[in-house]
Order: structure tokens, then sequence, then C-alpha cells
């Protein structure tokens, strides 16, 4: 069989302890975006995801919410296939490590392992992080409070666990594993994780308890019902089981599929993918994976989005509000893998306006609306092209090279900032050829030329947008009377075609909404009636205004979720106030007077959202929170009548 021609792409597999939020998608959206690359390419794809079902963490939210751990599990599953399919995620393969075939291809394997002398029983004492499923290193464990070990992952205490355990022989691989990384220095993207890496491993490893007795639910140790296998021990077998392994009829399934080509996650589990998982590897006598795609984390503030840290976006909410589509090109464009990146509603919002509406969407719009003014939807092939035709197409030959470049790191924030750029120049051509100004028209042929190297320009964009933006892709390519095939490999035709396509134009609808506009502008209210320094118990005599002029101010509700001092003043308070889907937001208020800190902590509020940002003693506030000032003189905030979805506006 072929092995060069096919892409193997996998996610981390999700604990299905809650629901999916927003970093979950990031994971599976950059492999989607990888899985449609290779596709594009003419590749045979396989792109596996699927949920981690077992260990004490879930079985711990099981008991907490009176389920049964399996009936727990399965309620959750759902919500992560019904995020998958509404974000478009071409997934091949869904796993769950409850299923029959993982847990029988697990216990064999560990029975394999155990015959080759590289698992045995012994005793163990470890500290142990329940949420990160976790054990530390004795280093690690030196970072104490009241005596107790605290995570370096998550922070939380950790749990000493004290008891007879199977073993890994993890200490065998330290040579093999410093070998590895030093002669495939591309394991890992970005490159700068496989420094920590190495660090971790020349550090020292130990072997690693692999079973658990105070735990039932996982998937029990071959011929020891006693112990459960540790979690990791058999979730990371999932990438193995999920093509085949250890099932005697898929034997040439695996081996058309194993090794992977690219395995997605976050930072926060690199370790146990690029230290435990290629030693398990090792032990089985099986390949390594290619390469692993280590994303940092999306942020809110300054804390990594989580459900457990109550800061975490309903990703559901955010494409009603902004679409499939513009979601997956903010988050895959602008969360750059090498850090973490912090999400702002308000950017993805700035993004979408000028990016997709104005740079992309606005430029098909002039093209379709030229041709269709002057009567020319069907644009027939230019064999000989003009030189400023060749200009354009040169540059985007450059440009490819480049992407393909950054794409074959999976650096897709500086691939597509680059496409960005020759977008730019795309509008630039268009801008200096002005084929609206009469001269144009009285020359057809110009005209039509004009418009063929703008339209051979946009389908080149649309099909290296594909990964990112499928569904809106496929219609741009559609109103130029093309489509983007995937059986033969589009990107080598790109490279070599010198734009003699023809295109059958049809005029769409705009591909991309504006946001915020309206709301934005003009904001005709007095700033000061709103500001709570100038409220005053004089009657003020404020004009009448009519419901237009009101719909204009952004009533939000928020939570308090920080409040801190500021050195130079006795009045200001700075709040960090989450707005649910439409992010966080520093905003300052003089209340420190009024109310202690306590007193704001968790509170629901009524903010003005769209006031312009301004500075205050050099802390940049953006909006500002509504209060009424009592009899006595005190400022009471104002509040909702129950909780509402922090982000609501009030109408
Ligand atoms: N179950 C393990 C993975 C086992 S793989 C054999 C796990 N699950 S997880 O649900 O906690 O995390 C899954 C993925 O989501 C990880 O790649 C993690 O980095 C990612 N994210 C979770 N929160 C995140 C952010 N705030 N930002 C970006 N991604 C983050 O770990």
């Amino acid at each position: 069989m072929d092995h060069k021609n096919k892409f193997y792409v996998t996610t981390p597999i999700y604990y299905v302890n809650a629901k999916p939020h927003l970093g979950s998608l990031y994971s599976t959206l950059l492999a989607d975006a990888a899985a449609r690359w290779h596709a594009l390419q003419g590749e045979k794809v396989f792109f596996m995801t699927g949920t981690d079902e077992y260990g004490q963490k879930i079985a711990q939210a099981a008991h907490k919410a009176d389920k049964e751990p399996q009936e727990f599990v399965d309620s959750f599953l759902d919500s992560f296939k019904d995020l998958w399919h509404a974000y478009n995620i071409n997934y091949t393969f869904f796993a769950r490590t409850t299923s029959k075939h993982h847990i029988k291809a697990v216990q064999d394997w560990l029975k394999k392992l155990i015959e080759k002398g590289e698992i045995y029983k012994s005793f163990y004492t470890a500290w142990y992080c329940v949420h990160c499923e976790a054990y530390l290193t004795d280093k690690e464990a030196e970072n104490q409070r009241n005596g107790i070990p605290l995570c370096p992952t998550c922070g939380r205490e950790t749990q000493q666990v004290s008891e007879e355990s199977y073993f890994f022989r993890l200490s065998a691989y330290q040579d093999r594993l410093l070998e590895f990384y030093k002669n495939c220095p591309d394991f890992i993207t970005p490159s700068e994780r496989l420094h920590e890496v190495v660090r971790f491993v020349e550090s020292g490893l130990k072997d690693l308890s692999i079973s658990r007795t105070t735990l039932s639910w996982g998937i029990p140790f071959p011929d020891d019902e006693m112990h459960v296998t540790y979690v990791w021990a058999e979730a990371l077998n999932i990438y193995i089981t999920s093509v085949g392994y250890g099932d005697p009829h898929r034997k040439d399934e695996f081996e058309f599929w194993w090794p992977a080509d690219l395995q997605v996650m976050g930072k926060d589990i690199v370790r146990f993918h690029a230290v435990y998982w290629p030693a398990f590897l090792m032990a089985s006598g099986l390949a390594l994976p290619k390469k692993l795609l280590v994303h940092g984390w999306i942020k809110i503030g300054e804390q990594k989005m989580s459900k457990s840290l109550g800061n975490a976006i309903d990703p559901h909410l955010l494409r009603e509000t902004y679409g499939t589509d513009p979601v997956r090109y903010y988050l895959i464009r602008y969360m750059a893998i090498t850090h973490d990146s912090p999400f702002s509603s308000g950017d993805l919002e700035n993004r979408i306006n000028s990016d997709l509406a104005d740079d992309l969407g606005n430029l098909l719009n002039r093209v379709l609306i030229l041709a269709q003014k002057n009567n020319v939807m069907h644009i027939e092939k230019f064999e000989n092209l003009e030189l400023s035709e060749i200009d354009l197409r040169d540059l985007f030959w450059s440009c490819l090279e480049v992407f393909e470049y950054d794409m074959s790191d999976y650096f897709f924030h500086r691939a597509y900032a680059n496409l960005w750029a020759f977008l730019k120049n795309l509008n630039h051509y268009l801008h200096v050829q002005e084929p609206w100004k009469k001269s144009a028209k009285s020359d057809p042929e110009k005209l039509k030329r004009v418009i063929s190297a703008a339209c051979h320009g946009l389908y080149a964009v649309a099909v290296l947008l594909w990964p990112v933006m499928p569904q809106t892709m496929e219609k741009l390519a559609e109103c130029l009377g093309l489509t983007i095939p995937l059986e033969n490999n589009i990107i080598e035709q790109l490279k070599s075609e010198p734009w003699h396509r023809e295109f059958n134009l049809t005029v769409c609808p705009p591909l991309f909404e504006k946001y915020g506009v309206e709301e934005r502008e003009g904001i005709v209210i007095p700033k000061e009636t709103l500001q709570p320094e100038k409220i005053t118990t004089e009657e003020k005599i404020i004009p009448t205004i009519s419901i237009d002029v009101f719909n204009q101010v952004e009533l939000v509700v928020g939570t308090i979720e920080q409040v801190e001092d500021i050195a130079k003043s006795d009045k200001l308070y700075v709040l960090q106030v989450n707005f649910g889907v439409r992010g966080f937001r520093q905003i300052c208020s003089g209340i420190k007077k009024h109310f202690a800190k306590e007193d704001l902590l968790g509170k629901q509020g009524i903010f003005v959202f769209n006031l312009a940002p301004r500075k205050m003693i050099g802390y940049e506030s953006n909006g500002m929170m509504l209060l009424a000032e009592s009899e006595d003189g005190t400022l009471k905030m104002s509040t909702i009548d129950g909780i509402v979805t922090n982000g609501t506006r009030l109408r």
C-alpha cells in the first residue's frame, strides 16, 4: 500500500466531566484545518478525535452529580459531537475509551508488555493531582503550601497516593528518548517546546506507576482485577486503537495509517505525548508519530480559559453571534500556536469587519457588481497575460511558496498573515487598474482582463482559505463558477497554472456581516450625563431622546471578577468584568469610598458597554458601571433581579 499519500491526524481525547469550551474547540479546529490542508493536496485523510472517559476526575464528577460513571459520561457525548458538527469539524472517527475494542486492545497491550518485562509490580508512594490526572516528580513536589505540594500545571493541592502498583520501565527509555529527540529535531512544532521536553528527560526519568487499586472506574488490569489502568496509560493508546491496533482483522488498516502524521495538543499535556507516549511505543515495537503540534492556551485576562475557573466561553453562543467560519478564522489566525493568546470579542469583531468583510467580502462584491453592471458575467480565458497580470500572478506564486513553508510547520497564523498580504495586493491591483472608470468600459477587453485577474486571485485565496472557512470559501468559488476539488493536488495545480481559467460569475449576498458598526458610531448622549463622578442629587434638565438614540447605548450585564486598588487614588478601583461571550473588560470606577472589595466581587451589574475607552490615572477604562445615589449620598450598584448570562444586552 502507498504510505506516502496519507495523513493521519489526531486531537487529544477530551475529558467528559463538562461540556466542551472554546479551548477544547481550539485543539480540534487546528486538527481540522491541518486535515483539510492535506486533503487539498489530494492526500487520504484520517482524522481522529474522541473522549477520555475513565479516571479519578471523571469518577469524582459522576459521584458529585449522583450518577453512575457510565451514565454520566454518556450524558456529555452529544455536547461534543454537536459542537464539532456545528463548527464543521470533518472528523473520520470519534473514539471513546469505554469502547469494547479499546478496552480489549489495551488489555492485550498490557499483557504483551508484562510478558516482555516492560511492566512489573511494586509499591508506590507519590503526590498526585486529580485535576490533571498526573503524578508529580520529586522536584515538582518541592513547591508546597502548608506542607502539601502544589501541581505545577494547574496550581491545585495534590494528594498523596500510596499503594501497590504496576510500573512501566520508563527509566530504561531515557537515553533512547534523548537520542530520538536529537535525531528528530522537527518532532515538535514549535521547536522551543522540544527543548523543554529534553530538559525534563535529562533531569532523570523514574518508572511510571500505571495502575491504581483505590479506583474502580478504569480499564481492569489483565489477570489482576484489583488494579485498574492509570488513565493516561490507556488513553494514549486510543491513537493506535482508533486505526485498528489490537484487532487481527484490521492489520492492513493499522499498517496503512500508523504512525500518525500529526498529533495536536495544548502545552499542558506535552509531557504525556512527548515522553510517555514515545516510550510506550518504543516498548511495543511500534513507530513513533511524525510530529506533535503543541499550541498555547486561550486566555481570559491573565488566566487560562477553563470550566473550573468559571471563565469559559461557550462556543455555541459565539457561533450564534458571529457565525461558524468567522469564529474558525479568528481562532486559527489570531490565536498564535506559539503563544498563549488572549481572547477578546471586541478584537474578533474588528477582525471580522476589517479582514473578512472589507478585505475579502468587499473585494468579491466589487468584482461581481462590476461584471454585472457591464454585463460580462462570462469571462473567457486569456492565453497571453499582460505585464500587470503577470506581476499579480507572480506575487501569488511567491506568496504560495511562503504559505507552504509556514504550513509545513502548521504555523497557521503566519501562513494566513502572509496570504492577507497578497489579498491587500489584490485589492491594490484593482484600485490601480480602476476598471470602473469610463476608459475601461470603452475598452471591454481590458475590463474583462482586470476582472479575470481579480477572479484568479480570489479563487487562489479561496482555495488556501478553505481549510479555515470551508463553507464560505465554497460559496466564494461558486460565485466564480468554480469548485474546490479534493481529488487531485490542487495546491500543485495552483503553483503551475498560468491563470488561464474561464469564469462564470454569479452575484451572491455579502459573504460576511459587519459587527457593532451601528452601535459604535455616533453616540449622541452627552458623555457627562453617564459619568458616575458627575452624578449629583441636583435635578438636571436632560432633554428627551428618541428610542433610536437610546438604542445606541449598549447596556450589558457583567460579573465583577476582580477588584484592584490604584496606589495613587483613594477613589478609583480597577475592575475586571466578565461579559461572557463578549470577553473580559477592564473598567475603572470611582466607587472605592462606597464599596469594600468583597461587596463587589462576584456581583452581577449593568454596564455601559460602548462608551469610548478613556484613561483614568494611567489605567484604560472600557465601559462604565451604572450606579444610583441614595438619599444619604451612598452609591448603590444597579443589579438584575435574578441571574442572567453575562454579556446579555438590556433592552
Ligand atoms: N484527556 C486529556 C487528553 C488525553 S489525550 C490521550 C486532556 N483532556 S482536556 O479535556 O483537559 O484537554 C483537551 C485539550 O484541550 C488539550 O489539548 C488542552 O490543552 C486543550 N485546552 C483546554 N483548555 C484550553 C485553553 N484555555 N486554551 C487552549 N486549549 C486548551 O487533557
